[in-house]
């Protein structure tokens, strides 16, 4: 097969889309081009403008496209079988505030150039192959990351789903309240029951994600790429503090319930438990991150009386991330009598981890070798909608490096290079799967 990627058309939408943004652009001239800090939060008329185009492209290039009830976009290319299972890849374009502009891009406009270098040399795929752009793979706006994934798996209840509230306003004092996805999804044109969105059985032959490694690993040693073998499981968590609050002169110290420094001692205390998890395993598998802190009433002269916090999750082990957990719990107990007040734990989400088919990441690895690339086996510590897309297929991913090991950063950048590389392997290996 004469397969060409077509690097200039790749970088030059991979801009376009970065342009697509609500951040506006950073003056800071101490970060490399691009300077594109990147907001696209989900169902935003930012978003909203960046599916329209995707479409546009992906009709232009002669596949088709398709839409489900919660906004997941399938760009199809048609093969010669249709009673066989798909072959598929994708990402998400959707990006937190003041991220970058590979994550989750690289992976759907890799996939589409992938079809259509694919389709420009003349092959002709058995199983049809798509590339599928994910809604909300980022929890920004609904709380939970993977909405689109989860819901194509059935790893989510889709009443539940469908009530998960709109947290814009948590980061837009301008954003309405109430509002859930049901209405959120209608509003942008999605309609219908979200239990259709689930995916029946052999839909997918096989599943390939390429992906930025958001991590340093394949950078400092110098690998072109990596084969993802297995996700780390993620969990992630809500509390609320509820203490007693006042006045910051009148209300002396013996008589305080401060709710922020019972929410300082919690943030320690799993920190301290993590670190410790690592140091027993003597590994560094296990991550836990406060990411988000709600301070109520937030003024300078008043005692905070409740607040509200997140936790970020995740291990390679299940059951040393639900150990953690438990000493956690122990730590909230004491806080709480020690403290005088009450804390309230919320579950967002508690995934297993994902394992990689092995029949995938032997394709993939054959392909580095006749291609000359090096490669790496390695684990993604990242989540990815593959994870949730490893419930309904067998599922593999292909990373490519990224500078310092950065993501969800403005400064976000891989090479031109690896991401030509990366969609070249995504092509053979998507040509490899859908004539099996
Ligand atoms: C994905 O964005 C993650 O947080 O791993
Ligand atoms: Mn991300
Ligand atoms: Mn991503």
């Amino acid at each position: 097969m004469n397969l060409t990627i077509n690097s200039d058309r790749l970088l030059s939408e991979l801009y376009h889309l970065a342009r697509l943004t609500d951040c506006p652009q950073t003056q800071d001239k101490s970060l490399p081009e691009p300077t594109e800090a990147v907001t696209r939060i989900v169902f935003t008329p930012r978003d909203l403008e960046a599916r329209a185009w995707l479409t546009a492209l992906a009709e232009a290039a002669g596949f088709t496209v398709r839409t489900d009830a919660v906004g997941n976009t399938f760009l199809r290319w048609q093969g010669t079988d249709a009673s066989l299972g798909a072959v598929g890849t994708g990402s998400h374009t959707d990006a937190i505030p003041h991220a970058g502009m590979y994550d989750g891009t690289v992976g759907v406009l890799g996939g589409l150039e992938a079809m259509r270098a694919l389709k420009e040399s003349g092959f002709t795929p058995k199983r049809s192959i798509e590339t599928l752009m994910f809604t909300s793979e980022e929890p920004t706006r609904f709380g939970i990351g993977c909405i689109g994934s989860r819901l194509l798996g059935g790893v989510i209840d889709a009443d539940e789903a469908d009530k998960l509230l709109d947290r814009l306003p948590e980061t837009d004092p301008n954003a309405p309240v109430g509002l859930t996805l049901a209405s959120v999804r209608e509003a942008a044109g999605f309609s219908g029951s979200l239990v259709s969105v689930k995916l029946t059985p052999g839909y997918y032959d096989a599943w390939v994600e390429l992906h930025i490694e958001q991590g340093p690993l394949l950078e400092r040693e110098g690998i072109q790429l990596g084969i993802v073998t297995g996700i780390a499981a993620p969990a992630s968590f809500r509390y609320t503090v509820e203490g007693f609050g006042g006045h910051a002169g009148a209300l002396l110290m013996p008589y305080r319930r401060d709710a922020l420094c019972a929410a300082a001692e919690m943030i320690l205390s799993v920190e301290k438990h993590a670190l410790a998890a690592n140091a027993k395993s003597g590994g560094v598998d296990t991550v836990a991150t406060v990411g988000m802190v709600g301070v109520h009433p937030g003024a300078v002269n008043s005692v905070p009386s409740r607040v509200t916090l997140t936790l970020d999750i995740r291990d390679t082990d299940v059951a040393r991330r639900d150990g953690v957990m438990a000493a956690f719990h122990a730590d909230i107990a004491a806080i709480e009598q020690r403290r005088n007040v009450k804390i309230r734990e919320e579950t967002i989400n508690a995934d297993a981890p994902a394992k990689s088919s092995e029949h995938i990441v032997d394709t993939l690895e054959a392909i580095c070798k006749a291609e000359g690339a090096s490669y790496k086996k390695m684990v993604s510590r990242a989540y990815h909608d593959s994870s949730f897309m490893a419930t309904v297929a067998p599922i593999a991913m292909i990373f490519i490096p990224c500078r310092n090991g950065v993501s969800h950063r403005p400064d976000e950048y891989s090479t031109p290079e690896s991401i030509t590389l990366g969609t070249r392997v995504l092509a053979l290996a998507l040509a490899k799967l859908a004539n099996e």
